[in-house]
């Protein structure tokens, strides 16, 4: 027996996909945030130091960057799911490539970290610019998805 997945539930998973990469967005920008206070610790005098390294700034990054990893996959992927369940076909545009672009960086940026572990700087300075370079897409991906939306709300109108 063919399973057939309800109407109701096809067209409304469309938008857990948005929903969650707004979240992601929030959450890269903290990440940021977190990465440049850790950044901040190793350059500080003793003193300020001292009160820096209470906050574990480099923990909280790490963690924060092991989140938008996994869900970034996985966002990725669901997307790709929930448009081919739509449409039986994927949209090989800008958004599909760009997003597809992006999980490639995110994977290659926390491969990185056992060598930025060891101290070792190259490694470190191409974690911090895949990682704009990432933002920079992250929002712009933020605008074509935001256009998908438009469209599939019209969809669902008409
Ligand atoms: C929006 C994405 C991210 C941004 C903007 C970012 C940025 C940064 C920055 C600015 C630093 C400090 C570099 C320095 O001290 O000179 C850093 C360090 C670090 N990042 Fe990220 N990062 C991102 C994602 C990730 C991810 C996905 C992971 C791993 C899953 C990660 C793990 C780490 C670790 C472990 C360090 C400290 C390495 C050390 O011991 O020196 N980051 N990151
Ligand atoms: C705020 C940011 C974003 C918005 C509003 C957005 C919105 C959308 C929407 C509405 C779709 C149609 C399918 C669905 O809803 O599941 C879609 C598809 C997709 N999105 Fe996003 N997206 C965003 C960010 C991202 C990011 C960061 C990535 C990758 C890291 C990504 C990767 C994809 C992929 C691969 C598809 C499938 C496209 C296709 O096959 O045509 N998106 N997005």
């Amino acid at each position: 027996m063919a399973f057939e997945i309800p109407d109701g539930i096809k067209t409304w998973s469309q938008f857990g996909h948005p929903i969650l990469m707004w979240v992601l967005l929030g959450l890269a920008v903290y990440a940021l945030y977190l990465g440049l206070q850790y950044k901040k610790v190793r350059s500080a005098d003793k003193e300020t130091r001292k009160e820096l390294v209470k906050q574990k700034f480099g923990e909280r990054h790490h963690q924060a960057g092991s989140i938008l990893l996994a869900l970034m996959v996985l966002g990725n992927i669901g997307a790709m799911a929930v448009t081919y369940i739509n449409n039986g076909k994927l949209f090989v545009g800008s958004h599909l490539l760009t997003g597809l672009g992006m999980t490639c960086l995110i994977a290659v940026s926390a491969s990185l970290v056992p060598l930025m572990q060891k101290g070792n700087s190259l490694a470190r300075n191409t974690h911090v610019s895949l990682n704009i370079v990432l933002l920079g897409l992250f929002g712009w991906q933020a605008i074509t998805g935001m256009q998908i939306v438009q469209k599939i709300l019209d969809k669902m109108v008409s």
